[in-house]
């Protein structure tokens, strides 16, 4: 699948955003290693902090259906500038790996590629803990 197709993947989850609260519609599509897309949405709630943001929500469908390792991650908000992955969404993605390739994608397709690695230096992850 080219970039362009997955950043697309991603767009069509726009719709299923559950967003009352910010009316920011957020849409990811994260792809396994075997070449399987787990895509996503984010999912509010009135108590806001339970929010998943959309990245998250196609990382923990993966993981749940076995995949626990992925190439590259699209994700695009309902923004001028590229979505960016929250600090929370870099550091769970970064328990599977830090050298995942992130395309951030803005509302009108345009998107920049960029590693996990840069988005989230000096991480912590699993090899710390030994
Ligand atoms: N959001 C995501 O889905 N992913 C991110 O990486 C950033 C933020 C969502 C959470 C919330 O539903 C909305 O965007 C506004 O913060």
């Amino acid at each position: 699948m080219t970039d362009q197709a997955l950043v697309e993947l991603a767009f069509t989850m726009l719709e299923k955003s559950y967003v009352p609260y910010s009316r920011f519609p957020v849409g990811a599509a994260l792809e396994g290693t075997d070449g399987t897309v787990y895509t996503g949405c984010n999912v509010e709630n009135a108590a806001y902090g339970s929010t998943l943001c959309a990245e998250r929500t196609a990382l923990v469908k993966a993981v749940s259906e076995g995949c626990r390792s992925f190439t590259r991650l699209a994700v695009v908000g309902n923004s001028a500038d590229y979505c960016w992955p929250c600090g929370a969404c870099r550091q769970m993605l970064r328990e599977f790996g830090a050298d995942l390739e992130v395309l951030a994608a803005n509302r009108e397709g345009a998107y920049v590629a960029i590693s996990l690695e840069e988005l989230l230096p000096h991480s912590f992850g699993p090899e710390t803990l030994g």
